[in-house]
């Protein structure tokens, strides 16, 4: 088998062999066929500066040597047992889990993807409390498994069309409208959510939310929004599951998303950053929830050596190379630049919003298709000028910028002026 056969190859062959909901970026999409750290590479050896890290998985880089080095080493001595057998990692890895965590979670219940985690956490929520119903926030994105996509309330990721006779679940407005400040949109939920409670909390295990919506397109709530969430959610029995699936581990410049909030889940969900590019996933909780997780329970994968070696290579590498302020300050410059080209660009850009180094850029507001179709102009050229860009958004009108944490200065200016470029030609 051919190993760089080239684009038009990929393509057909996805086309053959994938199913047809499987989708790409790009009219001209490259073959990437090689990583180093904020860099990819094409089959024509082209580099492009990777501002999208795999959809926010790579914060370390991509085949981070340090941390590649140690999975490398896993992998030769002891790839597998399970949670039946006694291995050193995946103890080791938890008790660090327990140090990074907010306040006093302290048990790490391991998985392999981010729709696992948030099951794992739903399920925990029902079986502590012994209430069925959950709250989720409208635009949320939570996973692929029937529970997950439940709680999901991004259309465009509702697959199963049963999921509309699902009665357990609640939707409540996000902390974010089109137009209305941040506090009046955090009101609103917050009203909704009181409503709600009032009426069948009875009912409720838990409400699940991104403390930063990411696909939904990086939505960051006002400053106490958590907090009142919080107090609303204890005083009604309520458990809160914040899914940091997108936004966990330095991304925002904080270690978590909510600890921007100071405020203590009761459980927390964690993927995609935490195995940069490793499959690993956990949800974690406190000596007292966890205690209601007492029947017999295992995933197969879980905790395996290799992946928990690799995760505890992220977090010494985070914390080794103090990624959390390097996401803050380098998120403070990048945001910065990109106002500077909303001055610049007003019609097209409508809104600049986000934290550490997960920024979101809206294209024409209102004018959702007009807004979607620039964002794939802006894409298609930036890629040609060697920077991969992301998108979101509800209508997918939302440039992202999700680069991996060791990205450098150098690589937001070059990449500013290329965006400055693009947009001039594009407006
Ligand atoms: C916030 C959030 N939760 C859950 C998921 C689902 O994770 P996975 O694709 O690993 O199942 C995602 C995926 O993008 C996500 O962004």
């Amino acid at each position: 088998m051919e190993q760089y056969s080239g684009s038009d190859h990929i393509l057909q062959k996805r086309q053959r062999y994938f199913y047809p909901c499987t989708s790409h970026f790009y009219r001209t999409p490259p073959q990437i066929v090689k990583g180093e750290m904020q860099y990819l590479y094409d089959h024509d050896n082209r580099r492009y500066t990777d501002f999208f890290a795999g959809v926010s998985v790579v914060a370390c880089g991509h085949c981070n040597p340090e941390i590649v080095r140690r999975t490398e080493e896993q992998l030769r001595t002891l790839q597998h047992t399970c949670t039946v057998y006694l291995t050193q990692p995946n103890v080791d890895l938890a008790q660090r889990m327990a140090e990074v965590l907010p306040g006093e979670l302290k048990r790490t219940f391991f998985v392999n993807s981010g729709s696992e985690a948030n099951e794992g956490a739903l399920l925990l929520a029902r079986l502590h409390t012994g209430k069925k119903g959950f709250i989720a926030l409208e635009q949320g994105l939570h996973g692929r498994t029937y529970l997950t996509m439940s709680v999901t309330g991004l259309r465009m990721w509702r697959t199963d069309p049963q999921l509309e006779a699902d009665r357990d679940v609640t939707f409540i407005p996000r902390p974010y409208e089109r137009g209305m400040n941040a506090e009046e949109a955090a009101q609103r939920s917050l009203a909704a959510l009181k409503k709600v409670l009032e009426e069948k909390s009875g009912d409720i295990a838990a409400m699940i939310a991104e403390p930063i919506q990411g696909n939904a397109g990086i939505i960051v709530p006002a400053a106490g929004y958590f907090a009142e969430v919080k107090a609303l959610l204890e005083r009604h029995g309520v458990l809160f599951i914040a899914d940091e699936i997108q936004t966990g581990f330095g991304r925002t410049g904080e270690m978590f998303a909510i600890d921007h909030y100071g405020v203590q889940p009761d459980i927390v969900t964690m993927a995609k950053a935490l195995g940069n590019g490793v499959p690993v996933a956990a949800f974690a909780t406190t000596d007292e929830i966890a205690a209601s997780f007492n029947r017999p329970s295992a995933s197969t994968f879980g905790g395996n050596p290799v992946s928990a070696v690799t995760a505890m290579a992220v977090l010494d590498y985070i914390e080794s190379h103090q990624l959390v302020q390097r996401s803050k300050q380098l998120g403070d410059v990048l945001q910065q630049g990109l106002r500077v080209l909303a001055a610049r660009f007003p019609e097209a850009i409508t809104e600049v919003r986000g934290a550490g180094l997960m920024i979101g850029v809206e294209l024409f507001g209102e004018d959702t298709p007009r807004g979607a179709a620039l964002v794939d102009d802006v894409l298609e050229l930036m890629k040609d000028k060697g920077y991969i860009i992301g998108k979101n958004g509800v209508d997918r009108n939302v440039l992202a910028f999700q680069p991996p944490l060791v990205i450098t200065e150098e690589d937001i200016v070059g990449m500013l002026a290329a965006l400055e470029k693009t947009l001039s030609s594009l407006t």
